[in-house]
């Protein structure tokens, strides 16, 4: 097991339990007896939350894992997953509930019933057929929050086309990658973007990043900002030009249970993202069992809100496909949580009365930072579930989201899960766990989660190892894009003789068996609860003229979990090591990934620790940006170096 940061070491100190009120437990959905149920006959369970679905036609065997590792659920089982998530709403009488209370950051705003949005789906889904798009093409999508990025990937779906988001504030060489990797045939986007109060260009972006791009045959613009954009004549369409005019008709096709759903990159521990492939069935049933039980979500009644972006999996799972499958009434918010002030989330919740909101973190860290007075000026009673997600939550961050937003009385579910888990697997249960601060406690019913020692056995409590996932589940990815190899390597080949799914997460069981994550054990970082590796802001430093080599560590954060720290080596006649040079890297890197992957510090090295293989010691030099004493540095080529890069560091060099 890799060695852990002091911080996280803290978390395991944290002894209080938060049971659920008697009347929390009549209400829920979730109850104790689930883990029986699932644990007796785990197919069986699975097949019940399957029926919470629409099936055109019914499945013939729930899994079948002869083909390991590549699972398919419901097999036999057709669906369409728009249908699913807009249409049946519909047909059930429930039209004119509202699907997506949409607040944009300047302070427009517009409602949508689950009626409007069964009509733009299918005027979209016409508008990507009258294209030439087919089921199994890929469509890539690159949108700030507007209610057209949630029509344009259910449309998507409804024709079984692949959606591939990116999020906004991916640059023009990471966003060409992926369009690249996939061969996306199409990209949506829009004019601008409204940021922190003001216009941005999103359209520009797209227009630099699909220079001489091949497959890309249309580029569709929705108008947002309503910024002049430059318009590639036979290329690029308005949104509204292609779609408005279209029928409000379109006939939903089934599509297999394990037809593709989308695809979704990620940081992996090298530098080229992994298209991550999800299914439609068993993707759907875990997403919308666990947005059900997790969040204790009763249709009609509660308002949701999801604060994740859709770019990331969060937004995928836990605003479009689990909460519209479970006919949410949910906030879609456009912008930053400190336009135009530091209350505007707290405004929007007493607005819309939202009684179940999903947060990272990071954000409730920074809220904490803003003052407790700000939150206390707004009515939050209507917050019945708090849920966090992305990272580790330190206690102190959880006391002070469960006093000063959840009035001392919500459960806080803290949700682990992954891009490629597809949604929730390890989470308290409210109504039913007795929550403990820092800890995501236990695997959810019809899950199996273990933590492990290096030779795959199971520790103790009180042990720590691992995290696998030692059982299929149904909303597992199917493999990464284009390369099956990768798939088999990152995921299947560390605990190949058991079987398991490595997770990349160390974890520990407290003496209750509990299980409390500890973060990443390989050289993928967590900043904001945003997964980057160091081996692609390594990449972008590098392909910078005056870097001659980088070594770069996630330490410790305060706020953002993680922060970037990047030691460089600069070119010989690069003497200038000054704060300039410094900036001009950090943008730099910025220009190629994204303003996300920034790093918070770039220092200026002479040498690097290796070892005598020639890999870099990142244990070291996260002992420097953390500001610890160096650790044990005998297996270095050169002991002295880490003298030498101190004594740089503290003399300004
Ligand atoms: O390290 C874990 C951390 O986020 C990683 C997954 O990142 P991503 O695929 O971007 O998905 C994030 C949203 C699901 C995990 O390997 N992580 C996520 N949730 C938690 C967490 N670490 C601790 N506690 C969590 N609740």
């Amino acid at each position: 097991m890799t060695e852990q940061s002091p911080a996280l070491d803290n978390l395991l100190t944290e002894s209080r339990t938060f049971p659920p009120s008697e009347a929390f437990s009549a209400q829920a959905n979730a109850t104790a007896d689930f883990y029986a149920e699932a644990d007796a006959d785990r197919e069986a369970f699975w097949a019940k939350q399957a029926e919470r679905l629409h099936w055109e036609t019914k499945w013939s065997q729930v899994l079948d894992w002869t083909n390991a590792p590549v699972a398919k659920w419901f097999v036999g089982g057709k669906l369409n997953v728009a249908y699913n998530c807009v249409d049946r709403h519909v047909d059930s009488g429930h039209g004119d509930q509202v699907a997506i209370h949409w607040v944009g950051e300047p302070g427009d705003s517009r409602d949508i019933t689950y009626a409007q949005l069964k009509d733009e789906v299918s005027q979209a889904a016409n508008a990507l057929e009258s294209l030439g798009l087919k089921a199994g093409d890929r469509v890539a999508i690159q949108m700030p929050m507007v209610p057209e990025a949630i029509v344009a990937m259910l449309a998507c779906a409804r024709i079984g086309v692949l959606h591939s988001v990116v999020f906004g504030g991916f640059s023009p060489t990471a966003l060409r990658s992926r369009v690249d990797d996939q061969a996306a045939r199409i990209v949506i986007t829009t004019d601008g973007q409204y940021r922190r109060g003001k216009a941005a260009p999103m359209k520009a972006n797209v227009d630099e990043a699909l220079e001489g791009a091949e497959s890309v045959e249309k580029v569709i613009v929705v108008r947002r900002t309503g910024e002049e954009v430059p318009i590639t004549e036979g290329r690029d369409i308005w949104w509204h030009e292609l779609v408005d005019g279209q029928s409000a008709e379109h006939a939903p096709q089934a599509f297999d249970s394990e037809h593709p759903l989308f695809i979704l990159y990620t940081s992996g521990t090298t530098g080229k993202p992994k298209g991550i492939l999800h299914t439609s069935g068993g993707y759907l049933t875990q997403a919308a069992y666990t947005h059900h039980n997790v969040f204790d979500h009763k249709a009609g009644e509660d308002v949701y809100w999801c604060t994740a972006d859709i770019g990331w999996i969060t937004g995928h799972t836990y605003i479009v496909y689990g909460p519209l499958a479970n006919r949410t009434t949910q906030v879609v918010y456009e912008g930053t949580p400190n336009t135009p002030h530091e209350g505007r989330h707290w405004e929007i919740v007493q607005q819309h009365k939202v009684s179940i909101y999903y947060t990272a973190p990071t954000l409730i860290r920074t809220f904490m930072k803003w003052g407790n007075e700000i939150p206390q000026k707004y009515d939050l009673s209507s917050l019945r579930v708090l849920g966090s997600v992305g990272e580790p939550i330190n206690p102190e961050a959880w006391i002070w989201y469960r006093e000063n937003i959840g009035a001392n009385a919500a459960p806080i579910v803290d949700t682990w899960w992954q891009t490629e888990t597809g949604g929730i697997m390890i989470s308290p249960l409210p109504g039913v766990t007795a929550t403990k601060p820092g800890s995501a406690q236990k695997a959810l019913p019809g899950i199996s989660a273990k933590v492990v020692d290096d030779q795959g056995v199971e520790v103790g409590k009180g042990g720590g190892g691992y995290l696998v996932l030692d059982k299929p589940w149904p909303g597992m990815l199917r493999g990464i894009w284009g390369d099956e190899q990768r798939f088999r390597e990152t995921y299947w080949s560390r605990f190949a003789d058991q079987g398991f799914y490595f997770a990349g997460d160390g974890a520990k069981y407290d003496a209750d068996g509990d299980v409390w994550l500890l973060g990443r054990v390989d050289d993928v970082m967590n900043v904001s609860g945003h997964r980057i590796s160091t081996t692609e802001v390594e990449s972008a430093l590098v392909s910078h003229p005056t870097v001659a080599e980088a070594a770069v560590v996630g330490a410790t954060d305060p706020t953002t979990g993680q922060g970037i720290v990047a030691f460089v080596i600069l070119r010989g006649n690069a003497v200038d090591g000054g704060d300039e040079a410094v900036q001009e890297l950090r943008n730099h890197v910025a220009k190629e990934i994204g303003p996300i992957a920034k790093p918070r510090q770039i220092l200026v090295v002479q040498e690097l620790p290796k070892t005598r293989s020639g890999k870099i010691m990142r244990r070291l030099l996260r002992d420097v940006a953390e500001n610890r004493q160096v650790g044990d540095v005998t297996t270095l080529a050169d002991s002295s170096v880490m003298d030498l890069i101190s004594s740089g560091l503290k003399s300004g060099k």
